[in-house]
């Protein structure tokens, strides 16, 4: 097998595959700006994906192509291998839904309800093991697919040992790691066990780079290394100096893209769901959300501050449709499922409270259907962006591009993309319902002209670093 030049890692890849007729497997690819990123560049130079099988069908096609032949199987990725690592059920249940989204995501995004969670006890010890096996997992892939001074792109907090494992083996490897979270303030970050927190910050130390999507992100990892390596951080350059080197770190603010978006946007699907929504809410002003059922989306309080525009704002009623989109996500995961019940419980209730005969105010849909998304994109008067903490969100980013007669975004001040987009969006605490309700209300009464303008003004700072630059970026900071 040819080593590659350019290797990505994450837990989930750029495909996933379902079992079709006969014993043909089908496949899907996947979205995201890493997708699209990688996929420009994979077409030059000899690149490979590894990732992990996350159902029976990714395991099947995984034993068919062990090598990372996936894409001679017949689906196009621009070229690259990709190579899916049947992890033990077991192992990847500690490591990934354990340790990466009940532990990691609750850390870095603040999620915890203190007084019972989080716990560190023998059971997490015990996962923590399984974090290492499954960390350990994909550096052994990396350490066999990889060229002599490849390049090595490990994605995300489920893979935060890795740099450290390649770097002890392969001290050729240039590695970057991509935080595509937040990252907690010591303050937060502090409620890790002692030797937890050091493992972690070592293992990302392994990188020669470690790129952020928000300057506040990058910052609070830094003050993390301060805190609890007692290492020396350079605030002018941002660098951390560790084991007798440099460690950089990066800003890369991911922004949408654009010409793939409008395209998939104005196919058939897209305008039959269009036309099917109009239908069904008439001319009503459309607020919109799209999300993961995600914790950290703060979807409850966002239906909340819509029944507080209706409670406190009669005049709306009757003239206002929220459509909340809000797809499955991580359904293992005990806290997703009481969160995705409660959203439905919510949502009942602002029904019950305000529809009529010819009017609902809420549709909410539990399931994905992009197209359908697209759709709402599209239409959307407001939309409506309110994570408790984010990463960057794309959603932000994604809906002015798409709005076909400019929408007015009211976003989290605690998104990432509020860094870009803070000026011409309408900006909100997302713990505070009734800003976020008072915030509807002026999106909604803003003059058609300026809801454009500002339109207009988001999608240039969405649009500044698409995927492939954004990519590009990383790389290059290798060099
Ligand atoms: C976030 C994470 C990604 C993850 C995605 C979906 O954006 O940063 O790494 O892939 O959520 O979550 P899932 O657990 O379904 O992969």
């Amino acid at each position: 097998m040819d080593k590659a030049q350019i290797l990505v890692a994450s837990n989930r890849g750029p495909v996933s595959f379902s079992f079709g007729e006969g014993d043909a497997l089908d496949y899907r690819r996947g979205g995201g700006g890493l997708v699209s990123g990688l996929s420009s560049v994979a077409s030059s130079t000899d690149t490979m994906w590894v990732c992990a099988a996350l159902s029976d069908a990714d395991r099947a096609a995984a034993a068919r192509s062990p090598e990372g032949r996936l894409d001679a199987a017949g689906f196009d990725l621009g070229g690259m291998r990709v190579r899916m690592l049947d992890i033990p059920p077991d192992t990847f249940t500690d490591a990934y839904t354990r340790v990466a989204n009940s532990t990691l995501w609750f850390v870095h995004h603040m999620l915890y309800d203190t007084p019972n969670k989080p716990r560190f006890d023998a059971a997490f010890r015990s996962q923590w093991e399984g974090f290492r096996s499954y960390n350990a997992a994909f550096s052994e892939a990396l350490l066999t697919g990889s060229a002599d001074n490849a390049r090595v792109a490990v994605q995300d907090y489920h893979l935060a040992l890795v740099p450290r494992m390649l770097r002890q083996r392969r001290p050729d490897l240039r590695i970057t790691h991509f935080s595509h979270t937040p990252w907690a303030p010591p303050e937060y970050f502090r409620m890790l066990p002692a030797d937890i927190r050091r493992e972690l910050l070592e293992g990302m130390l392994g990188a020669d780079h470690l790129g952020f999507l928000s300057r506040r992100w990058a910052d609070a990892f830094l003050r993390c290394c301060e805190t609890f390596l007692r290492v020396e951080v350079d605030w002018t350059r941002r660098t951390v100096e560790f084991g007798g080197r440099v460690i950089r770190t990066g800003v890369h603010a991911l922004g949408a893209d654009a010409e793939s978006l409008r395209e998939r946007a104005a196919a058939a699907d897209v305008e039959q769901w269009r036309a099917r929504l109009r239908e069904r809410v008439g001319d009503a002003e459309l607020v919109v959300r799209v999300d993961r059922t995600e914790l950290s989306k703060n979807i409850v309080r966002g239906l909340e501050a819509f029944r507080e525009l209706l409670r406190e704002h009669p005049e709306w009623r009757g003239r206002v449709t929220h459509l909340a989109f809000a797809y499955p996500s991580r359904g293992d995961v005990p806290e997703y499922r009481d969160y995705t019940e409660q959203v439905q419980r919510v949502a009942a209730e602002i029904d019950r409270e305000f529809a009529t005969a010819d009017w609902s105010p809420l549709i909410l849909e539990v399931q994905d259907d992009f197209a359908r998304s697209l759709a709402a994109y599209r239409m959307a008067d407001v939309l409506l962006v309110n994570p408790i903490r984010d990463g960057m969100n794309l959603v932000a980013k994604e809906g002015p591009v798409l709005s076909d007669d400019g929408c007015v975004l009211v976003l989290s001040s605690e998104a990432g993309a509020a860094d870009e987009l803070g000026e011409d969006a309408v900006l909100v605490n997302p713990y505070d319902v009734s800003e976020t309700a008072q915030a509807l209300r002026t999106a909604l009464e803003m003059p058609a002209d300026e809801r454009r303008a500002r339109c207009g003004r988001l999608v240039d700072s969405a649009t500044a670093l698409a995927p492939t630059p954004w990519f590009e970026a990383q790389l290059r900071a290798l060099k």
